[in-house]
């Protein structure tokens, strides 16, 4: 039985959680810190790793607590090394070599997209995943398309060339007047609305498996701003009263907007899963939370559609803990003076120094 500790701030949030085997959770803490940034209407770095700094210590005992059990029971430390905001970043894995030092621990240093990937493992536990698989990792920094061939192995296909999708959402939240984080508000929104309402513009990039969205953002941002109907109705959703060109609904623009980039997430996936023959298809990260996203994404194609339990599709420490097993059980581990990578693509050698 392995049991590992693992450690997420890359973010705007602070978790740590004890994962046994991979698969198991034990415990999983996670202190979020949207109360902090919505006033800003986003992260705010440096505010992000001050919170980090006061919240981390309470919330790994509390992981530990939860799981009934002490540091010197735990096999090894996870976490993660980058992608993220520099700062955020430090303050987990300073606590970390802190904590593998004091207790005489394995250290690993975990992508953070990696841990993503592997949030799908941890909700996985009836039938097993066979490789080759296609996974599109959508969150608030990434879009990544992937062929994961095995354990740590992925070739990239492709990924955003401008805004990720959950920034699409947050941004597009922020036009539309509503609260932080955008994606789950939207999504909130647009079932009221009517998705065939507008027919905002999808990027094509024809042939490559990248994406684009600052487009589809620039389109409801005119569609958003120009004429005072909605606010002649004097309609308010959140602290903003957004003013839309037509009569269409915020509503209708919401769901509009999503399905555009549903739809330009859908159909690129449909086709790499063909080129690539993979056996399934995995969605990771905060966006995969999205029921439109998820419900296209079975409708479009026949292969096994996979996504982790909503719990576990934002930021979590369970998923750094998940993935550190797989390369623990292959024999890594990271040195006590790594350092943050806050640029950090993962490649199959993404861990050679
Ligand atoms: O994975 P995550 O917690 O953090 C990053 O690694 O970036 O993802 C956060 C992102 C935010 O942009 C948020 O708006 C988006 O995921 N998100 C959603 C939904 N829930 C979270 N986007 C669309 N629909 C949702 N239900
Ligand atoms: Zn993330």
């Amino acid at each position: 039985m392995t049991t590992i500790l693992g450690i997420e701030t890359s973010c705007d949030e602070t978790a740590a959680a004890i994962v046994i085997n991979g698969r198991i959770i034990a415990s999983n803490v996670i202190a979020s810190q949207i109360d902090l940034h919505a006033q800003y209407g986003g992260v705010y770095p440096e505010v992000a790793s001050r919170a980090h700094v006061e919240a981390i210590g309470y919330i790994v005992e509390q992981a530990l607590g939860d799981a009934g059990i002490s540091l010197a029971k735990v096999d090894a430390v996870a976490v993660t090394r980058g992608p993220g905001l520099v700062g955020s970043l430090l303050v987990g894995i300073n606590y970390a070599k802190g904590l593998a030092l004091g207790a005489d621990k394995p250290l690993l240093g975990i992508n953070h997209l990696e841990g993503h990937v592997y949030s799908l493992w941890l909700s996985e536990t009836e039938r097993e995943i066979e490789f080759p698989v296609l996974v599109l990792i959508v969150s608030g920094g990434h879009t990544e398309l992937l062929i994961m061939t095995g354990h740590g192995q992925y070739q990239r296909l492709g990924g955003t060339l401008d805004d990720a999708a959950g920034e699409a959402f947050d941004k597009v939240g922020r036009l539309l007047g509503l609260p932080f984080p955008g994606g789950p508000n939207i999504e909130r929104v647009a079932m009221q609305g009517n998705d065939s309402a507008f027919e905002f513009p999808r990027a094509r990039l024809d042939s490559s498996y990248d994406f684009s969205f600052s487009g589809l953002k620039t389109a409801v941002l005119r569609e958003a701003t120009v004429a005072p109907s909605m606010a002649q109705r004097g309609e308010r959703v959140g602290d903003k009263v957004p003013v839309l060109r037509s009569d269409l609904t915020i509503a209708d623009v919401a769901a509009s907007f999503q399905k555009a980039l549903v739809d330009a997430l859908v159909e690129k996936i449909v086709r790499a899963a063909k080129e690539y023959k993979v056996t399934e298809i995995l969605l990771a990260g905060g966006v995969s939370a999205n029921q439109a996203l998820r419900r296209e994404m079975k409708a479009a194609s026949e292969l096994p559609v996979r996504y982790p339990p909503l719990s576990l599709c934002t930021d979590n420490g369970a998923m750094i803990a998940a993935a550190a097993y797989w390369r623990l059980n292959a024999g890594l581990h990271s040195n006590l003076d790594m350092d943050v990578k806050p640029m950090w693509a993962l490649t199959s050698d993404a861990y050679a120094e």
